[in-house]
């Protein structure tokens, strides 16, 4: 893995953009996995901010809340939408539907979406248990889009998004670690003392399906984009 240290979430997002800025240039991006949460918000905004022109670049997001439309507010399609997608529209969009009532179906056509567009670029965020979208502690190596229940840990993190805590989602479909592995290329971004026990798991443990993100060891392609406290815990 390639470690690279920054100031803050802010320069974070610069040395994203970056690195995606250049791959576009170089007419290698051609299909960028997409993120939620607070990280990759900074990254999202130097996007916005800049020329790059997506309408040939197709997005592929990592997850969905099940139960909640594209149009609610706490939806990731909706987030998507506000910090990116409507400044800056991508050929097209692809999220996993949280309306899906045929789980089966929606998830066979979620790893349709992903087969037929092969992942260039994924970027990543962690979560404080050390998972990667939504494939929590003890998910499969192996795993492909599935409807996954969301542990305590991730409710209680991401509650902070929701009015009550009794509104987060307890289910979400996620893309699988496996689908995560098969792209070229994957920059993680992760900010903050909450973060730094799973950037120790994720880089410096034995492999383990239960520090999710531990499977990244196994790619040849990997950036890890930390600001300091989040790498506080890493052996120099
Ligand atoms: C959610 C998302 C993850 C994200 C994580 C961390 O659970 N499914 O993709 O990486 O939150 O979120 P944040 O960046 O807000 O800390």
């Amino acid at each position: 893995m390639n470690i690279i240290k920054v100031k803050d979430s802010q320069a974070g997002g610069k040395k994203a953009f970056e690195l995606l800025a250049k791959d576009h240039q170089d007419g290698t991006l051609h299909v960028i996995g997409l993120a939620t949460g607070s990280t990759p918000l900074s990254l999202y905004k130097e996007l916005v901010q800049s020329d790059l022109d997506f309408s040939k670049t197709i997005s592929v997001n990592l997850d969905e809340y099940v139960g909640l439309a594209a149009s609610d507010p706490q939806s990731y399609d909706y987030f998507m939408h506000k910090n990116l997608f409507n400044q800056k529209p991508f050929k097209h969009s692809y999220l996993p539907n949280g309306l899906a009532t045929d789980e089966k179906a929606e998830c066979a056509r979620y790893d349709r979406v992903i087969a037929e567009h092969p992942l260039d670029v994924q970027v990543l965020g962690i979560g404080q248990n050390g998972h990667i979208g939504f494939n929590e502690p003890g998910a499969s190596f192996d795993s492909t889009t599935r409807k996954v229940k969301l542990t305590e840990s991730t409710i209680e993190a991401n509650k902070r998004f929701f009015e009550r805590k009794e509104d987060v989602p307890t289910y979400a479909y996620s893309m699988g670690i496996r689908s995560i592995m098969q792209s070229k290329k994957i920059i993680l971004l992760a900010y903050g003392e909450s973060k730094a026990q799973a950037i120790k798991s994720m880089i410096e443990e034995p492999v383990s399906e239960n520090c999710p993100a531990s499977a990244l060891q196994q790619h040849d392609n990997v950036i890890v984009i930390v600001d300091e406290a989040a790498a506080s815990l890493l052996g120099k």
